[in-house]
């Protein structure tokens, strides 16, 4: 229905243009980020388009199974392209009473794209970014990842049976995700220093073509994760939320979504746009800098010319432990168009909340606890009111990072820095092997932890 169109970049005074083959993750004129535009002049008949996407969920075909495929009208990929995918995508769109109680809100929704294949919501991107490799014909895909990018990219560069390389900080990665890599055959590279060093050290190997890099600046994976937007509307049979909510680091994901919504909004599917809230760890928040806590975090009038690299970013939240976002305009671009916020939450603020998605049944990793905490913290404010519709965008799973979960419930520090409230901590109960000692421990916690 749409033609594929071409990349352009997003700098205004810039505005020079490529196409969509050509191997290149930055303008090569003035060095700025790059947008995909599709070709969307044809007429569309919204209502067919909406109901095309339904019956795709009943369909058994590779493309239709995967979420960001099933919305491959928004797509810059021709038709009948081999594409590489595991199915990723369809994640569930939660109610979360106990976190909805915790914010304040009246009811909270949380779109899980941690049951994304490898666990996270980079697998949305990667299925495009690695297609868009294959087209190419790639011989070797890398990234610089916090661990879950790397993750993603070595299971779907196994698929293509493309080599991998993954550029990850040495002690900062979660054991699982570089389990994940190992696994699928990455070649797993530790560097001494940050993901923003390990960023720079790729940026650098991408200058050579036999290298296709597979981070979020480049905009083949901002395409895929912009169909989350799709997927999204079609969950809330395309009535538009209040407010969405997402964790920033690179500040890809932030990006994307902003570019779904906007492109749905273009695209007369939907008549307005979701607020777009962009929350980050205390010690890893450049971004949330440039808004402004006195006006209800919006951003500040200067904001595009006062951007400054945190040097040392420090989080627990390892995943999003990043100084110098790459998609930072981007993100900000995404604020602007749907009139959102950026703020920073505390260690012990993110901690709480992601026991209390715990509580729900739901769990998370870490990063994406940003969410909940953000949105406790709006809501006491007075910025978002209790019977807004509020959906938080999980980006991990649970299982992640389970050294920081059972610190928090064990109250162990394991050498961490502090802080750590730990007030919904929940550690395990060592007890005698007898009917007795148990029945007396378990009437003692069950007391302790009536539900409200
Ligand atoms: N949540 C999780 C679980 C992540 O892994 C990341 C980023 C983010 C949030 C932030 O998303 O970068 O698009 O703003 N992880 C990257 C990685 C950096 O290498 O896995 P973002």
């Amino acid at each position: 229905m749409f033609r594929p169109g071409l990349q352009r970049c997003i700098e205004p005074r810039c505005n020079a243009t490529y196409a969509l083959n050509d191997q290149l993750y930055v303008c090569s004129l003035c060095g700025g980020l790059l947008d995909i535009e599709t070709d969307f002049s044809a007429p569309l008949n919204t209502t067919a388009l909406k109901q095309t996407w339904n019956e795709r969920l009943a369909s058994s075909d590779t493309r239709d199974r995967s979420g960001v495929w099933r919305h491959r009208e928004l797509l810059p990929f021709a038709d009948q392209t081999p594409i590489v995918s595991l199915a990723e995508g369809n994640t569930p769109l939660y109610d979360a009473p106990r976190s909805a109680a915790y914010c304040g809100l009246q009811s909270l929704l949380l779109k899980h794209q941690g049951c994304n294949p490898t666990g996270s919501f980079k697998d949305t991107g990667m299925t495009t970014a690695v297609t868009q490799a294959q087209l190419l014909g790639s011989q070797l895909v890398a990234c610089a990842s916090t661990g879950n990018t790397a993750a993603s990219l070595a299971a779907y560069a196994a698929r293509a049976s493309i080599q991998c390389a993954i550029i990850v900080p040495q002690g900062q990665v979660s054991s699982a995700k570089l389990a994940q890599a190992l696994d699928y055959g990455a070649i797993v590279l530790e560097i001494l220093g940050n993901f923003d060093r390990a960023m720079g050290v790729i940026r650098e190997l991408a200058e050579d073509s036999s290298i296709y890099l597979a981070n979020s600046i480049n905009p083949f994976r901002i395409e895929g994760q912009k169909t989350v937007a799709a997927e999204l509307m079609q969950q809330l049979d395309w009535r538009v939320p209040d407010q969405l909510v997402v964790p920033g680091g690179n500040l890809g994901n932030s990006s994307a979504l902003g570019k779904g919504f906007k492109e749905l909004l273009d695209l007369g599917l939907i008549d307005c746009l979701p607020q777009i809230n962009i929350i980050q760890a205390e010690g890893a928040a450049p971004f949330a800098r440039l808004f402004d806590p006195r006006d209800k975090y919006r951003p500040r009038s200067d904001a595009l010319s006062k951007f400054l690299p945190v040097e040392q970013p420090q989080t627990r939240a390892t995943a999003i432990k990043i100084g110098a976002p790459v998609s930072w305009k981007k993100a900000l671009r995404a604020v602007e168009w749907t009139n959102g916020r950026a703020l920073a939450v505390s260690e012990e603020e993110l901690a709480e909340a992601k026991a209390m998605i715990g509580r729900d049944g739901i769990g998370c990793e870490p990063a994406s606890a940003t969410t909940v905490a953000g949105i406790k913290r709006l809501v006491s404010a007075g910025i978002v009111g209790k019977e807004e519709k509020v959906i938080a965008v999980l980006t991990g799973h649970l299982l992640k990072d389970t050294d920081y979960v059972i610190g928090y419930h064990e109250k162990s520090n394991a050498g961490q820095p502090e802080p750590r409230t730990g007030a919904y901590s929940n550690h395990p109960i060592a007890v005698e092997a007898t009917r007795d000692a148990i029945l007396k421990i378990l009437e003692r916690e069950q007391q302790k932890r009536q539900l409200p």
